[in-house]
C-alpha cells in the first residue's frame, strides 16, 4: 500500500465546516470521529481542573465548537437561565444595569427581582431608540455598568442595532451582554460586533431538537471567561456530559436547520401578512419592518422565528394555537418542529405586549404543509 502524502490539516474558518468539524476527537487509528460521552464525576489528580463542574471532555467538545463560531471562549451551564445568572452574579452591589424593555420573561422578572431587592438600579429602555440607549447609559451622572439586550427581542421581534449601543458602552467603560439565542451564531456574531459577551439558551436553535435544556456565556475577555467558569463552579449549574454529547450532535446540522428553517419563516411570514385574520407581522424578512435596515446591517439572515397579532381578542388567537394539528401549540423554539404559542398565555409576561400576539418558531418541515395547516386555523375565525 502506498503511504498517502502527510499534509497539514485544512485550516477551516467557515461556519458550516466548523459546526460540522469542531469539537472533533484527534484522528488516531480506530479511534472514534465523534466525541464521547464522557460520565466521570471526578478526575484524575495532578490535571488543571480535577472535577466535572470544572471540566469535562465531552462539554469541552462542544463550548469549542459554540466557542469559534462567536468567535470567544464559551462556558457551558445547565441552562439559559443558569448562564444569565451567572452574568447577573457579577453585578456589583447597587450597579446600575440597562436592560431591553422586551426581553425573555424569565430574564426580565429575574432582574426586575434583583431591583425589588435593591441589590441593582434597573434601567429599561427600547434598545431601537440610540438616544434613548445613550441617555440610559448615562443619566443622572451615573454610568451604567452593564447593558443586557437581546436583538431581535423575544417576543416582539425588535432589532436593536448592537455595533452602536457596543460603540456607546465602550466609551463609558460598560459591559455589552447580547443573547443571541434567536439568531444562533450562523446568523448574527455580536463579538465581532463588539458585545462583550453573547449569551446563549443552547436549548433552542443551537441544540436544536427541543431535547435539553443548556446554556452558554461567551466572551473573548480571557479574565471574564474564568469568571464564568467560576461561577458555574461555585453556583453548580454544569449540564450533564449526555446533554452535551445531544448539543454537539444538534450543532452539526446547525447551518441546514437554520437555512431551511429561515427559509419556512420568510414564505410563512409573507403569507401571513397577506391572511384576513391578522393584524400584522412582526419579522425582519418583511419589508416593513421597522428595523429591516439594520437587521440586514448586522445579520446574515431574518432568523426562524417571527410573530403575529390577530384579529378579535385574546381567545380568538388562542384558538388558532389550539387548533393547529401539525404544528405544536407549545412553549420554546429553535427546534426541528415548528411550536406556536400566544404569549400572554404566560401570566408573568410583558403587559405591554398584545394579547394576540403568537410566536411562531418555524421548524423544518415541508412549508406547504405548515401553511395548510396554520392557515385552517385562521380561517377558524372568518366562521
Ligand atoms: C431569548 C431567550 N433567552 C433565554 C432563555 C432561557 O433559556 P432556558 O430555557 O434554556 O433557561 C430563553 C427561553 O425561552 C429565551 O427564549
Amino acid at each position: 500500500m502506498v503511504a498517502p502524502d502527510s499534509r497539514e490539516p485544512v485550516d477551516f474558518s467557515h461556519d458550516d465546516t466548523i459546526s460540522v468539524h469542531g469539537g472533533r476527537p484527534p484522528r488516531v487509528p480506530d479511534g472514534p470521529i465523534n466525541q464521547p460521552i464522557v460520565a466521570s464525576s471526578t478526575l484524575h489528580a495532578g490535571g488543571p481542573f480535577g472535577y466535572h463542574r470544572e471540566y469535562n471532555e465531552t462539554l469541552n467538545a462542544l463550548e469549542n465548537v459554540i466557542g469559534q463560531l462567536e468567535g470567544g471562549t464559551a462556558v457551558t451551564f445547565s441552562s439559559g437561565m443558569a448562564a444569565a445568572n451567572a452574568v447577573f452574579d457579577l453585578f456589583a452591589p447597587q450597579s446600575v444595569i440597562v436592560a431591553s424593555k422586551f426581553s425573555y420573561t424569565g430574564v426580565s422578572v429575574r432582574l426586575r427581582e434583583l431591583a425589588d431587592a435593591h441589590r441593582i438600579t434597573l434601567r429599561l429602555v427600547d434598545i431601537t431608540d440610540m438616544d434613548a440607549m445613550r441617555e440610559a447609559i448615562h443619566r443622572d451622572g451615573i454610568t451604567a455598568s452593564w447593558v443586557w439586550i437581546e436583538s431581535p427581542t423575544n417576543p416582539m421581534i425588535e432589532i436593536g442595532d448592537i455595533r452602536a449601543t457596543a460603540a456607546m458602552c465602550h466609551e463609558v467603560g460598560a459591559r455589552l451582554v447580547v443573547d443571541n439565542t434567536f439568531m444562533t451564531p450562523v446568523r448574527q456574531k455580536p463579538l465581532a460586533l463588539g458585545a462583550h459577551v453573547v449569551m446563549h439558551s443552547v436549548t433552542k436553535g443551537l441544540s436544536g431538537h427541543s431535547d435539553l435544556l443548556m446554556g452558554a456565556l461567551v466572551t473573548a475577555d480571557h479574565e471574564l471567561a474564568e469568571e464564568f467558569l467560576m461561577r458555574r463552579v461555585l453556583l453548580g449549574a454544569v449540564p450533564s456530559a449526555f446533554d452535551g454529547f445531544l448539543a454537539l450532535r444538534g450543532i452539526r446540522t446547525l447551518n441546514v436547520r437554520i437555512d431551511r428553517a429561515e427559509h419556512n419563516a420568510q414564505i410563512l411570514a409573507e403569507r401571513l401578512q397577506d391572511h384576513p385574520c391578522v393584524r400584522v407581522v412582526h419579522y425582519p424578512g418583511l419589508p416593513g419592518h421597522k428595523n429591516a435596515q439594520v437587521a440586514k446591517d448586522q445579520t446574515s439572515g431574518p432568523g426562524t422565528v417571527l410573530s403575529f397579532e390577530t384579529i378579535g381578542g385574546p381567545e380568538d388567537a388562542q384558538r388558532v394555537c389550539e387548533s393547529v394539528t401539525l404544528m405544536s401549540h407549545a412553549t420554546s423554539l429553535g427546534g426541528v418542529e415548528t411550536l406556536i404559542e400566544r404569549r400572554r398565555r404566560w401570566p408573568a409576561e410583558n403587559p405591554e405586549i398584545s394579547e394576540t400576539l403568537i410566536r411562531l418558531s418555524c421548524g423544518i418541515e415541508n412549508v406547504e404543509d405548515l401553511w395548510a395547516d396554520l392557515r385552517a386555523a385562521l380561517d377558524l375565525l372568518l366562521r
